[in-house]
């Protein structure tokens, strides 16, 4: 595809979401390397939504208790989770998106970035369903995300999901 995103000028999400769908779809068509495919569809969500930050963490090779950072967007992140901590970790152990709409109330939360007021993280999965990672997408403003970005995220896990041959 052309290396170029469209995106509709609104500020409704849904419609952007549907409109980037097939646009992150073609993005990682055919290419097998995970590390730039995430890359491209962290840099995809980033332009749509000038999200404060977006990226993924992956369950690290050596330390299978951890997450370590991946592609981002935005301020510098940690660069280890581990599973149970933060949002992060909290959404890989209990195995399910998490939306918080403000991470002050949250136990725990890891404030890369004190810009950071709401977020949310989705987790990505192999085919056979097991985590290999999480998707973190953060905001400046509380109250953020809604039903309608778990709705879509969850689906751009699952096109990851279909290009993670690992
Ligand atoms: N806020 C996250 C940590 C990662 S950064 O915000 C990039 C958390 O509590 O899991």
């Amino acid at each position: 595809m052309a290396e170029e995103l469209h995106i509709p000028k609104t500020n409704n999400r849904a419609e952007i979401y549907t409109a980037l769908m097939p646009q992150i779809r073609a993005l990682v068509q055919g290419e097998h390397n995970f590390i730039a495919n995430t890359a491209n569809v962290m840099a995809a969500l980033k332009e749509a939504f000038q999200f404060l930050w977006v990226g993924c963490y992956f369950v690290s090779k050596e330390k299978s208790d951890e997450l370590v950072l991946g592609p981002f967007q935005g301020p510098v992140a940690c660069t280890r989770i581990a599973m149970g901590k933060g949002v992060c970790g909290t959404a890989w152990a209990k195995d399910e998106t998490i939306i918080v709409g403000d991470v002050e109330q949250f136990p725990g939360h890891i404030a890369c970035s004190s810009l950071s007021k709401s977020e949310i993280v989705v987790p990505l999965r192999r085919k056979d369903n097991s985590i290999l990672g999480v998707l973190d997408v953060d905001s400046e403003h509380l109250n953020h995300f809604s039903e309608i970005d778990k709705k879509y995220l969850e689906q751009i896990a699952v096109v990851l999901s279909d290009v993670f041959y690992e």
